[in-house]
C-alpha cells in the first residue's frame, strides 16, 4: 500500500488506516464479535493498513486490550494511535485533562496495548476546567519520557461549539495554535467524508500548511456511504445511529442521491469497486497528508477498505462528487 507521512516527526503509515472503534464502542454491542474483530485487525496489517486507531474510552478499555493482543505479536508492523482525556462514568462521559490523570492514563494504555511506546497519543477532548496548555504539556512530557512518539488532537464532536454559535473548526484552530506553542502537533483527527466535508474549509488547509497529518474520522459516514444500509432498517438503542439525525428513515431516504453518486463513480472504475472504496478514495484525494481511518469489525470490509488505495479518482470524478447535494439532517 502507498505510504503517507504525517507530522513534523515524519511518521510513516499506510495511506489507509483502520478505525477500531466499532469493535467495542458506538455501534450496537449485540453485533460485536471478538474473534472476527481480531481477524479484521490482522487482515488490515497484512494489507499494509498499519495505522490502528483506538482510544482508552472505547469499551471502555476493551478496545485497547484487543489491539494489544495483536500488537503483542506484530508490534513492528503496526502504528498505534490511541486517545486520552475522556472517561466513561455511570451516566455521562466526562473530560479529564489534569496532568496527573494524563500520566496515569498513558501508563494504563501502554499496559493494555502491551507495548513500550504509543506512536500517536491524541487528546480526545479538551477539559473545560483545565487550560489545554497544561494537558498538552503533560502529554509532551510523555514524549520526552519515551512513552509516546508524537501528539495529536481530536476535533470530532464539536457540537457544543456549534450550539454556542462558534464555528467548531475555528475554535479548534485557535486551540491548535495554543498547543503548538507548547509542543508540535503531529496530527489532527476530525470527521471528513463526502457527506461531512466541513474540515476542508479551515482545518485541512491549516494542517497542510504546517506539515501536520490529518486523520479522517468517520470517512464512511458511519456506514451510510457504503450503500449497504437500507432506509428505515432501524438501529438498536445502543447504536449511535439510533439518535443520529441523519439516520432517521426520512433522512436516510433523502440522502440517497449521495449514495447514488458514489455508486455511479464506482461503476466507472470497474464492477468490483464499491461505493465505500470511492468514499475512501475521495478522502485520499483531499491531500497527501490525509489518512482515513474507516471503522469496521469485519475482516472482509477491512480488506475492501484497504484496497481503496488502488482507486484513483479522476478530475471528473471529483467534480461529480463535489456537485452532489449537501447531506440533510444535522445535530443543530
Ligand atoms: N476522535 C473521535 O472523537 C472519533 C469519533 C468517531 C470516530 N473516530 C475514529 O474514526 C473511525 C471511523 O469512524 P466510524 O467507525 O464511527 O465510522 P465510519 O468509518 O464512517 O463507518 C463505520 C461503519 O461502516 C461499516 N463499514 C465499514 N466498512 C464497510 C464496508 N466496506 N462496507 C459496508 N460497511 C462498512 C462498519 O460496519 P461494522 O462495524 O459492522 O464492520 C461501521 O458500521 C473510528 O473507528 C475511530 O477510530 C474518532
Amino acid at each position: 500500500m502507498e505510504r503517507r507521512t504525517i507530522g513534523a516527526a515524519a511518521l510513516e503509515v499506510g495511506a489507509i488506516g483502520l478505525g477500531c472503534m466499532p469493535m467495542s464502542w458506538a455501534y450496537s454491542r449485540s453485533r460485536q464479535r471478538g474473534d472476527e474483530s481480531l481477524r479484521a485487525v490482522h487482515r488490515a496489517l497484512d494489507l499494509g493498513a498499519t495505522l490502528l486507531d483506538t482510544a482508552d474510552m472505547y469499551g471502555p478499555f476493551t478496545n485497547e486490550l484487543m489491539v494489544g493482543r495483536v500488537l503483542k505479536e506484530r508490534r513492528a508492523e503496526a502504528f498505534v494511535s490511541t486517545k486520552v482525556g475522556l472517561l466513561v462514568g455511570d451516566q455521562h462521559i466526562v473530560a479529564n485533562g489534569r496532568p496527573g490523570y494524563v500520566r496515569r492514563a498513558c501508563d494504563a494504555s501502554l499496559r493494555r496495548l502491551q507495548t513500550d511506546v504509543i506512536d500517536l497519543y491524541q487528546l480526545h477532548r479538551e477539559d473545560p476546567e483545565v487550560p489545554v496548555e497544561e494537558t498538552w504539556g503533560a502529554m509532551a512530557e510523555l514524549v520526552r519520557a519515551g512513552k509516546v512518539r508524537a501528539l495529536g488532537l481530536c476535533a470530532v464532536g464539536a457540537g457544543a461549539g456549534r450550539r454556542s454559535g462558534v464555528r467548531p473548526h475555528d475554535a479548534t484552530v485557535r486551540r491548535l495554535e495554543r498547543v503548538q506553542q507548547v509542543f508540535p502537533v503531529s496530527a489532527v483527527q476530525a470527521e471528513l467524508s463526502v457527506w461531512s466535508p466541513e474540515s476542508l474549509g479551515t482545518l485541512l488547509p491549516w494542517c497542510a500548511a504546517r506539515g501536520v497529518g490529518f486523520l479522517a474520522a468517520m470517512p464512511l459516514g458511519n456506514g451510510y456511504l457504503t450503500g449497504t444500509l437500507r432506509p428505515g432498517a432501524g438501529f438498536e438503542p445502543d447504536d449511535l445511529r439510533a439518535r443520529h439525525p441523519r439516520f432517521t428513515a426520512e433522512m436516510m431516504a433523502a440522502n440517497q442521491p449521495i449514495v447514488a453518486g458514489l455508486r455511479r463513480v464506482a461503476r466507472r472504475h470497474g464492477a468490483s469497486v464499491t461505493p465505500a472504496q470511492v468514499a475512501l478514495a475521495w478522502t485520499l484525494a483531499q491531500g497527501p497528508h490525509v489518512v482515513p481511518v474507516p471503522g469496521t469489525k469485519h475482516e472482509r470490509w477491512a480488506a475492501e477498505n484497504a484496497a481503496a488505495h488502488e482507486v484513483y479518482l479522476t478530475a471528473d470524478d471529483l467534480t461529480e462528487l463535489a456537485g452532489l447535494p449537501p447531506a440533510q439532517g444535522s445535530w443543530d
